[in-house]
């Protein structure tokens, strides 16, 4: 029987807080780091570049099915365009499933941290250590609207919850 890869899964809601303490636990126990949440939004990015609707199935998985590793290096994965464009992709099954090799291979032979929505539930159920990360609505969309601030994308904190009220009840679905 193989050993259980040296898995560390970091699910939660968005701007929770996961990201910063994923990347600490990578640097510290010198894993590999992956945000999955980047894979949806390059999967998004592809289908707004072919300029279809990243809610069809069919564009959406193909996109998925032809994603590059150099398509996480995309400059254009943040921001109101590529967090709806995620969000619509995310809800499509063919591109979850069509996700889940390429995570599930990512830390299969070193180990890794990953962090995502269901890192610790579907993709690696057997990691031996899963840790569940989240802030309440008006924390989160304080710390997302102070990020935008940060890089001169202006927005009304209201604005900012409201899409992230819409985006929690989206990725619930
Ligand atoms: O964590 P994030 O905001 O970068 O995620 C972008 C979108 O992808 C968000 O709508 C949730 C979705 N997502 C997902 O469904 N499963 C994951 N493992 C990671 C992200």
């Amino acid at each position: 029987m193989s050993p259980v890869p040296r898995i560390i899964a970091i699910d939660g809601p968005a701007a929770a807080g996961k990201g910063t303490l994923a990347r600490r636990l990578a640097a510290e126990l010198g894993l590999p780091y992956l945000d999955t949440g980047l894979l949806y939004r390059a999967v998004g990015r592809r289908v707004l570049d072919s300029e279809a609707d990243p809610a069809d199935p069919v564009v959406a998985e193909a996109a998925a099915r032809a994603l590059q590793p150099s398509d996480l290096e995309r400059g254009d994965l943040r921001g109101p365009a590529a967090d709806a464009a995620a969000a619509a992709v995310a809800s499509v099954p063919g591109v979850r499933a069509a996700l889940l090799d390429f995570q599930r291979n990512f830390g299969r032979e070193r180990g890794a941290v990953l962090d995502g929505r269901d890192i610790g539930t579907v993709i690696f159920p057997e990691a031996p250590a899963k840790l569940f990360v989240t802030a309440s609505l008006p924390e989160r969309a304080r710390r997302r609207w102070l990020e935008l601030r940060a890089k001169g994308t202006p927005a009304e904190l209201a604005t900012v919850e409201a899409d992230m009220r819409a985006r929690d009840a989206a990725d619930r679905a």
